[in-house]
């Protein structure tokens, strides 16, 4: 899509960190915005700021809330006319150690960070089909969803689906004129922890003293690797781009690419037991 201008593109996650960095930059571009979130002060302060600049829809909504979220896309679109940029962005960090997950943990977090971008596709991309204007999807995975660090399983659990969806629907759809593009962000500034600790469910099975002094110390290396990340609005500009040339993948940093290298070369080494007929030798 080489011009976002006047388009309307609905953004989840939009009042903060990420999603309100590609807001600030889609609104410069001069599209049309519908954001949503959980956070409702916050969609107050981003309509405030972008109003500004473009016409800007807000609305509280949970991304795993089916019934809410087809409602919230019909009275989006009402105002701002079809929604042909979706950017699947709300999610949440967070998880524990597998020995400590629950369901209740699981549920959550792949409602978010897997089922909210399958609600986005599946409200918006019929419409999108149907109107025969073409489109862009963006789906907010991580770097955590190409190569997997230690203790993250929940959340590359998600994450790897996002890209995998992302990579799926892109081959299926650039014959329609949707484009795809699955951003795998290294460390971001934003409030992800902060805001993550407030909304994640309790994990009630005790930690030993050991356990916890590891957690304080993970948590306490992934803020600060977040904190020295790359801005938010830097982030959003890469989106920009990627849309306007119809990339699939955006990384944010290097930060991923000897996690990848190591990651593949074990695949293809895998793949060296095999005789060239398939048999292992
Ligand atoms: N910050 C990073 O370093 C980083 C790295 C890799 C991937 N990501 C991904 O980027 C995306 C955005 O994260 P961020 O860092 O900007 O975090 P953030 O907390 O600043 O923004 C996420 C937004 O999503 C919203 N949200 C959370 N759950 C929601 C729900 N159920 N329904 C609707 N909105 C909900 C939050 O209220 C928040 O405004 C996430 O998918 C995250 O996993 C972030």
């Amino acid at each position: 899509m080489s011009d976002v201008a006047h388009r309307t593109a609905f953004i989840t996650g939009g009042a903060n960190g990420i999603g309100l960095g590609i807001a600030r930059a889609l609104a410069r571009a001069g599209a049309k915005l519908a954001l949503v979130d959980l956070d409702a002060e916050g969609l107050e302060r981003a309509k405030a700021e972008l109003s500004e600049t473009t016409e800007v829809f807000t609305a509280a909504l949970d991304v795993r809330d089916r019934a809410a979220y087809a409602r919230v896309a019909d009275e989006a679109e009402a105002k701002l006319g079809p929604v042909s940029i979706l950017i699947n962005n709300a999610g949440v960090a967070g998880g524990a150690p597998s020995s400590r997950m629950t369901y209740e943990l699981w549920d959550w977090g792949m409602g978010i960070n897997l089922g909210g971008v399958i609600n986005g596709v599946q409200t918006f991309l019929p419409r999108i089909i149907e109107r025969g204007a073409g489109g862009h999807i963006v789906n907010t995975a991580s770097g955590a969803g190409l190569f997997a660090p230690p203790g993250n399983t929940l959340y590359c659990t998600a994450k790897f689906a996002v890209v995998g969806m992302s990579e799926a629907l892109a081959a299926e759809l650039e014959p329609q004129g949707v484009g795809v593009t699955v951003l795998c962000p290294g460390p971001v500034a934003t409030g992800i922890m902060e805001r993550t600790r407030a909304s994640q469910p309790k994990v009630t099975k005790s930690m030993s003293t050991e356990q916890r002094g590891k957690a304080f110390a993970t948590n306490e290396a992934a803020r600060q690797a977040l904190a020295a990340g790359v801005s938010p609005d830097a982030v959003g500009d890469m989106v920009l781009a990627a849309i306007r040339e119809n990339r699939l993948y955006v990384h944010t940093d290097r930060v991923s690419a000897e996690p990848i290298k190591m990651r593949t070369k074990a695949l293809l080494e895998a793949l060296s037991h095999l005789s060239e007929g398939g048999a292992a030798a």
